[in-house]
């Protein structure tokens, strides 16, 4: 029940009807008693200065961000995490007292989905298939670890200077070409790939490398939350295979320890999602 002492979560984007944070949240809230509500808010491109300083002005207690606003609303907020400053892009603001704290939590939450499933990345090669802000996420959290990464993009000068930038994050970063993400030899060495493309969002997409060359162990993640054509086809010649959704739970997880303070109920989350996502 909303009183006057709720406190308010929001989420920022354009559009924003489609969104499953609401019920994944709220369903945490509820479960923990916590007096807190969470509310999409549709926030205009034109918008997003005003909408920042609405956090203040309504005295949210913070708020997701959403696209296409994750890397745009830098400049609006006061202070960075390390990872939302490397990384670029903000998908969590903390309101404290007024001061605005942006935090990155999606890289956590793709990290956490792979433990979850019981593989671990350390020491692995990797192939991320993209270069946008999920993959910059990502990569950040997989090259912190030192592991062996080789990015892909269709664009192909973003990918090199994601290359550059991920570098200097500690890892072994090297660029993938089109011969390469369709050789059988490159693509046996890899331990793990992930598409990080919307490619996959149309049933007609097909994916983006011969998943014929794919061996049974490897491990194929799509950041996209449904079974993509990719992710079908890999299981069926035998990888290990996860969708986004996990990455979905658990990068809302890591935000809502941020806000509360409180441990996340990652169970009753993965439970409120699932059945928004079937509803
Ligand atoms: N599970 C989660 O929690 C989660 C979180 C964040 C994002 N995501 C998903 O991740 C995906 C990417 O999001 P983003 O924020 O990174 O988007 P973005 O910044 O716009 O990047 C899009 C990427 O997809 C590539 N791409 C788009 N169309 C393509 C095509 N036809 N062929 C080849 N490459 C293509 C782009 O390549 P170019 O550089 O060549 O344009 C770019 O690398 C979305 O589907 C999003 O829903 C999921």
């Amino acid at each position: 029940m909303i009183k006057g002492t709720t406190k308010i979560i929001g989420i920022f984007g354009y559009p924003v009807e489609h969104t499953k944070s609401p019920a994944m949240h709220n369903a945490a809230f509820e479960h923990l008693g916590l007096d807190y509500c969470y509310v999409p808010f549709s926030v205009k491109p034109e918008g997003l200065k005003a909408a920042v300083d609405g956090i203040r002005a309504f005295g949210l207690a913070g708020v997701n961000i959403t696209v296409p606003h994750k890397e745009t609303v830098l400049p609006f907020l006061d202070k960075l995490s390390e990872e939302a400053s490397f990384i670029g892009a903000v998908n969590t603001v903390k309101n404290e007292n007024g001061i605005l704290t942006g935090y990155n939590t999606d890289g956590i939450g793709f990290m956490r989905s792979l433990e979850e499933k019981g593989v671990q990345a350390k020491g692995k090669k990797v192939l991320i298939l993209g270069a946008g802000g999920a993959a910059r996420a990502v990569g950040y959290a997989l090259c912190k670890e030192s592991f062996e990464c080789h990015i892909y993009n269709r664009t192909v000068e973003k990918g090199i200077a994601l290359c550059g930038h991920l570098a200097k994050a500690g890892g072994k970063v090297r660029m993938a070409d089109n011969d390469s993400i369709n050789d059988k030899v490159f693509l046996s060495e890899m331990d793990i790939l992930i598409n990080t493309t919307s490619v996959g969002l149309a049933e007609s997409d097909a994916p983006l490398l011969k998943t014929s060359l794919l061996a049974p162990g490897q491990i194929v993640c799509d950041l996209i939350y449904k079974q993509t054509s990719f992710l079908k086809e890999a299981s069926k010649a035998g990888c290990v295979t996860m969708n986004g959704l996990g990455m979905l739970l658990w990068q809302g997880a890591a935000a809502f320890e941020i806000w509360t303070a409180a441990k996340a109920p990652v169970e009753i989350m993965r439970k409120a999602l699932e059945k928004n996502l079937l509803g």
